[in-house]
């Protein structure tokens, strides 16, 4: 299902403009970063994917439907996104309930809401945990609540809105593991992480907002290639990106085994 945003423009009530412009298009099962400083926008623009947001001007379609004009609640059969703070997301007493909300709202067969929950609770590693209240979890396995009650409705587009911030490194594994059997099955992943040596790992393509604004965007190797452009939204490219660079090596690279085999040549 192809995304296609054409010069979004988005103010605040306060009357901040956040959006200023934006023109994008992501094809059906692409993965994609996007990255930025604080407040440039990022939270912004998914928000219209879902129609959460609507567009001050410029257009935002999801396939052959404008956000304008289709509700929240249809959206939500093609638009999965998972907050960036799972406690504004959410609400049930249990983590079972709260993953059967999403497909059952959707009106699927209880055989398939069965295999839908099951898998994303297999996915997210929380199948001993249904009958636990998700506010009696720590913060990372709530996080991986709201994963896998988005990951339940089985959208073709999911969105996640900084999955890694706080979390470790077994739970990140857990994460980018998700993010490669959704991009397996064929789904489109779009992901706002600070954390970018997790985004040279597991995105093709990377955009980078800036003051509401692109300021790069395209196959992660060129953007995160380019240094000095990055540094006006306060992005430094991954530790090796920078290494390889210092070293003088031609190739950009991105994690150990393009540094490795750079090195080799
Ligand atoms: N509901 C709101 N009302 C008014 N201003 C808002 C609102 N939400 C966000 N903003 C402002 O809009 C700007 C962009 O916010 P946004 O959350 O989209 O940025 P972001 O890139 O997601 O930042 P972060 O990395 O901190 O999550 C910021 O200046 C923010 O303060
Ligand atoms: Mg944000």
């Amino acid at each position: 299902m192809k995304i296609q945003i054409d010069n979004l423009r988005f103010t605040y009530p306060t009357g901040l403009e956040v959006l200023r412009g934006i023109s994008l298009s992501i094809e059906a099962g692409e993965q994609v970063a996007i990255v930025g400083q604080n407040g440039a926008g990022k939270t912004t623009l998914v928000r219209h994917f879902n129609g959460l947001l609507q567009p001050a001007s410029g257009s935002v379609m999801i396939g052959d439907w404008d956000t304008k004009k289709t509700s929240v609640a249809k959206l939500a059969s093609r638009v999965g996104y998972v907050f960036q703070n799972p406690d504004e997301q959410l609400f049930s007493k249990d983590v079972a309930t709260e993953i059967r909300f999403g497909p059952r709202n959707l009106g699927y067969s209880k055989e398939k809401i069965d295999e839908l929950v099951t898998r994303a609770l297999a996915l997210t590693e929380l199948s001993d945990k249904t009958e636990t209240n998700p506010y009696d979890l720590s913060p990372t396995w709530r996080k991986m609540v709201a994963l896998a009650s988005v990951i339940a409705m089985d959208t073709p587009i999911v969105i996640f809105d900084e999955p890694t911030t706080g979390q470790d490194a077994v739970n990140v594994a857990r994460i980018a593991h998700v993010i490669a059997e959704l991009h397996r099955e064929g789904k489109t992943v779009i992901t706002i992480t600070h954390d970018i040596d997790f985004c040279a790992e597991n995105f093709e393509r990377v955009i980078a907002l800036s003051k509401g604004q692109i300021l790069l965007d395209g196959p992660a190797r060129e953007v995160l290639g380019q240094e000095e452009i990055l540094a006006q939204t306060y992005v430094d490219p991954p530790q090796l990106t920078r290494l390889g660079k210092r070293l003088g090596l031609k190739e950009t690279v991105r994690n150990q085994d393009e540094f490795l085999s750079a090195m080799r040549k």
